[in-house]
């Protein structure tokens, strides 16, 4: 079960895995449903079809989450499954998660126990009732075992690495080998690619208005892909995103935003999985948030959170930091464990 653009990425990989060993239905919620934000990562991923687009798009918390459990429900009396998995802590995750629960159908989670003890976030709540409704916990990192342990689960977790990881391995040395240009019409190492869509930086208009103004006065141009939820809350608040710095551009496909990150100077993010991908691919990230579920971007220096706004400037123009080859996020073999660990406890 998917809905939204992280969750397409981490599918491919768990897609190819099942494909020989499983009858694997891929249900979509619909909770992004531009071509750019999902279609397209089907196509570039190799991704199936999906067999169920439930269509069901945006709205507030409560009536989105509340759609999709009924239209999950359904598809998931259709076909009975060994098997829901769920993918990271959006909307879609928790409802599916419910859903399977209310059915008494087996429940995997995957990326289970990230944790930002931050309960404004709706990730959040999504991902701690996820965890504490599943029977399979499939985690990413020691640390996200750790909290599991800490909340009681750790009979049900298993350690099987980060699926995001064996994407990116994937599309970087496919970046390499064909010399796939990056889609920024900037020189290589002269630009900074930003990402900003989180609730907390985006809703308020006194800090949008701020962090944009702040972005604007780097001395490196700021590609800014814009997320449509922030064209559209930039638009409501008559804040102007192309000011200064910023060159607002459309999100990219997985391919060429990596093409992109990989020719960057650096990142400057809210998204969890931009930080990690920035860090995988040794590109200094800086991320305007007050924490982080991928704590080991930071300690290794690789990170730097930049939440209030005048450290953004300060953080992004930090020397390069220290070359490191650890693998806190798995060999790149992830979704081989996760394929593994859901057919040996249904057998
Ligand atoms: C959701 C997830 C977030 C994840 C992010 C990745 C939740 C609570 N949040 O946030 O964890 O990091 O996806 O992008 O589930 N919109 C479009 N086209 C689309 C999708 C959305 O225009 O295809 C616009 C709509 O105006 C919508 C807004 O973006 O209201 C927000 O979309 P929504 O899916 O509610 O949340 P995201 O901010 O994308």
């Amino acid at each position: 079960m998917v809905g939204a653009r992280p969750q397409f990425v981490k599918l491919a990989p768990v897609a190819t895995a099942l494909a020989s060993q499983a009858q694997h239905v891929i249900v979509h919620t619909g909770q992004h449903y531009d071509d750019a934000m999902s279609d397209v990562f089907f196509r570039d991923l190799g991704i199936p079809a999906p067999d169920h687009n439930l269509e069901i798009g945006s709205g507030s918390h409560g009536a989105q989450t509340g759609r999709m459990l009924e239209a999950l429900e359904a598809a998931f009396v259709d076909h009975q499954p060994d098997w829901v998995l769920v993918y990271g802590d959006t909307n879609s995750t928790v409802a599916a998660a419910l859903a399977a629960v209310k059915l008494h159908l087996p429940l995997a989670h995957l990326e289970a126990g990230l944790r930002s003890f931050n309960r404004r976030m709706p990730e959040e709540h999504n991902r701690v009732l996820t965890d504490h409704a599943a029977d399979l916990l499939l985690a990413p990192t020691d640390v996200a075992m750790d909290h599991l342990a800490n909340e009681g689960l750790g009979h049900r977790a298993v350690l099987v690495g980060d699926v995001m990881t064996d994407v990116l391995l994937g599309v970087r040395d496919n970046v390499l080998r064909s010399q796939t240009p990056a889609p920024i019409d900037l020189e290589a190492g002269s630009y900074l690619v930003a990402t900003l869509h989180r609730p907390d930086n985006t809703d308020d208009p006194s800090r949008l208005r701020e962090i944009i103004h702040t972005l604007a006065q780097s001395d490196t141009p700021v590609v800014l892909l814009a997320h449509p939820r922030l064209l559209s809350l930039a638009a409501q608040h008559g804040i102007t995103l192309a000011q200064g710095a910023i060159e607002v551009r459309d999100p990219l496909p997985y391919p060429q935003l990596v093409a992109a990150v990989m020719a960057s100077r650096g990142v400057v993010t809210d998204s969890g999985g931009l930080q990690k991908e920035a860090f995988l691919l040794r590109v200094p990230a800086t991320t305007i948030r007050p924490e982080t579920e991928w704590v080991e971007t930071v300690d290794l220096g690789w990170n730097v959170l930049a939440n209030d706004v005048d450290a953004i400037l300060p953080a992004i123009s930090r020397p390069t930091p220290v070359p490191t080859d650890a693998t806190p996020y798995g060999d790149g073999h992830a979704a081989q464990r996760v394929a593994e660990a859901l057919l040996e406890a249904a057998a």
